[in-house]
């Protein structure tokens, strides 16, 4: 494993995106291959033994790529998956819900609301995360099923506000000192939560991770030396083009899209 070898980053789909971008900003010259896994979207409603299936499918691919490292972009697969396979493979991990998690436990806060997917929030590791070293913490999550077709705009007909909204309040009344946004597709309904509530009031995992992912690959020696621009290749299991499509909301690509 050499220092130019590529980082692997994966998601169900073009939320990962979100996180590869904050990503980008601060690594530029990184190589990197992007796997999202469309043929399996949502995994927020699948069932654990799938999520730790699809996980290990798409680590195995990154291995056969020779990556240094990968990006657990998913929050989902990171509840569910992470610890069933994180001792499986030579490469680094790096999970967003337990960096994330770690670091905002961390910080001088007592309360903590999470949004996330039904199978994040049913998992409760965002709860186990954040108290593991801070048993003081209380943490409320709420499953936000419809936010991710929100985003997508999978169903136009959703009242799309006042679905926000109802989460939003019943969170409200939790009082929290920080909300994270579990899932890599909320920080994009950013504009209708900062309606109710102050932009401070929310954490996107993505801008603690990048730092993290930065300064432990320094710490490693794993960092990119090369000054050229990283490159990247993006791979998915189904609809190349409904990738291309959506992933303009996150990310602008201009590499092909390989199905594989
Ligand atoms: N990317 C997933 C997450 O961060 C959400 C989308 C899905 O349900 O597949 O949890």
């Amino acid at each position: 494993m050499i220092n130019n070898s590529p980082i692997g980053f994966f998601d169900s789909g073009v939320g990962g995106l979100s996180v590869l971008s904050k990503f980008r900003e601060l690594l530029p010259n990184e190589n990197i291959i992007y796997y999202g896994d469309l043929k399996n979207l949502p995994y927020g409603n699948k069932s654990q033994a799938q999520i730790i299936g699809f996980s290990k499918k798409i680590l195995d691919f990154f291995e056969k790529q020779n990556v240094k490292a990968v990006v657990i972009a998913c929050n989902t697969s990171s509840a569910l998956a992470y610890e069933s396979v994180r001792d499986h493979y030579r490469f680094k991990l790096y999970p967003v819900l337990q960096t994330c998690a770690g670091v905002v436990s961390s910080l001088p806060i007592q309360k903590v609301g999470v949004f996330a997917t039904e199978g994040t929030v049913k998992s409760e590791a965002y709860t186990r995360e954040l108290t593991k070293n801070n048993s003081t913490i209380k943490v409320k999550e709420i499953a936000c099923p419809n936010w991710v077709k929100i985003v997508e705009n999978l169903e136009p007909g959703l009242d799309s506000e006042s679905d926000i909204k109802l989460k939003l309040d019943e969170m409200l009344e939790f009082n929290p000192d920080k909300i994270i946004l579990g899932c890599t597709h909320y920080p994009f309904l950013i504009s209708t939560l900062t309606k109710y509530a102050p932009h401070n009031l929310f954490i996107n995992p993505a801008d603690i991770f990048a730092e993290y992912i930065k300064s432990d690959l320094e710490k490693n020696n794993l960092l990119n030396s090369s000054s050229s621009a990283g490159k990247e290749k993006f791979y998915v299991s189904a609809n190349p083009e409904a990738f291309k499509a959506h992933a303009k909301i996150f990310y602008s690509i201009n590499e092909e899209v390989n199905l594989i």
